[in-house]
């Protein structure tokens, strides 16, 4: 039987892009940064840069993905007789497998603590906030808990990826999605409804426009494309599986209106649990790894529950991403030789493990190396936040706005013409001028920085 190379239905592909974007970028880092960067006033910011760069950067992938058919090399190759546009779609590829590799990491680190709270170890830890962090010192620098979580993690991932793109990608998200909100709604209720959560939803929205610096901006920015997954490749490829008949406008607002509405719940489930415990909130693995498990465990034993299913989330909200991106390689490769789907999901399994280990072990064992000045780990955690992800997307709009057809793009936007595109003089404006300049704010300020 010849494999389905194309999401079943509107809501499995909506889903499955929902999936990509909800993941470690919303649920610890949006709240954080929110709160730091003045809260409400953050979230303005946030809010138009989501909806006015990052839904547009979402559209342009969806139109160069379902147009062409193909994964990202091919797909510029196709779309436009300038065959140097490839050159882009390469770079996605590297920028997937490093954020891929690098994600693992992570995903490992949070496999861990759902086990950890399982076996009670979370609880152990009690109150003493030097013990919970010297715990995740030891255990995140160690050399073989690390490296074990982040192999059955991404078994996992594989598992999903060999069941194909329906029967795998879509069946799982369908499944996860619904689950990942109802552990964020659950958590939700139990921070909001504890004693003092009021500093929590403050420190999360009350608008304190002296702290929006510009690097707050910087931040709101980097972060909306990040969160959506957007400039990397991936959502061309899901977008070669979105239904035919699918307005890709539509599609588009409710994956970004999903995955901020993510964010918001996740800050809505860790910040009034987090003042009303009295804790102060931190940045980076930090928040999750030390201090969350500090505000559970001054739950009693109702706190054992609540830190695995937080783990649970977090970890849901990793596979599905991480999903996304060996989709990415998969395809990719996949187009480019003979070897078929499977023969390339558990090549880049292997490869992508293997970096993924070598990312882990810098972080301890292996500290002593260093690449410019840096851990191999948080070498490729600059690549992947500051310089490849911005580059990509630069180039990704350029070739949508100023090299494809525009005939194409707005055919495929109207589904040949069967559709109302009333936005498109603004969603032109914004393709063609505000996002390149943008993104290139981004780039040379990240340089510099
Ligand atoms: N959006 C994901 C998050 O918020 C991270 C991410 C960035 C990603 N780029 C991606 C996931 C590409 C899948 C594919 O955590």
């Amino acid at each position: 039987m010849k494999e389905q190379k194309s999401f079943s239905s509107s809501i499995g592909a909506i889903m499955a892009a929902v999936g990509s974007a909800v993941g470690l970028g919303n649920i610890w880092r949006f709240p954080y940064i929110c709160g730091k960067y003045g809260g409400g006033a953050f979230l303005i910011v946030y809010l138009l840069f989501v909806f006015l760069l990052g839904s547009v950067l979402m559209m342009s992938e969806f139109v160069i993905g379902r147009r062409s058919q193909h994964t990202p090399m091919k797909a510029f190759a196709s779309l436009s007789p300038k065959k140097g546009w490839m050159l882009v779609g390469a770079l996605s590829i590297v920028t997937v497998f490093f954020i891929l590799s690098q994600y693992l990491v992570l995903a490992g680190w949070t496999t861990e603590y759902v086990w950890d709270s399982v076996n009670g170890t979370v609880a152990s830890l009690g109150t003493d906030a030097g013990a919970i962090s010297s715990y995740f010192a030891q255990f995140s620098t160690g050399t073989w808990m690390p490296v074990l979580m982040l192999v059955i993690f991404s078994a996992i991932v594989l598992v999903v990826i060999l069941g194909g793109v329906q029967k795998g990608i879509e069946n799982v998200s369908k499944i996860l999605m619904p689950f990942l909100v109802l552990l964020v709604v659950v958590l939700c209720v139990r921070s909001l409804t504890l004693p003092g959560a009021g500093k929590g939803v403050e420190y999360l929205f009350s608008p304190d426009f002296s702290k929006l610096t510009a690097e707050g901006i910087l931040a709101a920015l980097g972060q909306a494309l990040f969160s959506l997954s957007v400039g990397m490749g991936t959502m061309i490829v899901y977008g070669s599986y979105i239904p035919l008949n699918d307005n890709l406008f539509k599609t588009a607002m409710w994956i970004t209106a999903s995955d901020t509405l993510i964010a918001i719940l996740a800050g809505l489930a860790i910040f009034p649990a987090v003042f009303s415990c009295g804790f102060d909130p931190a940045g980076g693995p930090g928040l999750v790894y030390c201090v969350l498990p500090n505000v559970f465990n001054t739950m009693g034993s109702a706190g054992t529950v609540f830190s695995f299913i937080f783990f649970l989330l977090l970890a849901v909200a990793a596979l599905t991403s991480a999903i996304s991106l060996l989709e990415t390689l998969t395809a990719w490769f996949a187009e480019h030789t003979r070897v078929g789907r499977k023969t390339s999901a558990v090549i880049f399994f292997f490869l992508s493990t293997a970096f993924g280990i070598l990312f882990s072990l810098s972080v301890g064992p292996m500290s002593g190396v260093k690449v410019i000045g840096l851990t191999l780990f948080d070498f490729v955690d600059r690549l992947n936040s500051i310089y490849l992800p911005p580059l990509t997307a630069l180039g990704t709009i350029i070739f949508f706005g100023w090299v494809m057809k525009e005939d194409l793009i707005k055919d495929e936007l109207s589904n040949h013409g069967t559709l109302k595109t009333g936005y498109y003089p603004l969603f032109r404006i914004l393709a063609r001028f505000v996002a390149p300049l943008a993104l290139m704010v981004v780039i040379i300020s990240g340089i510099l920085m």
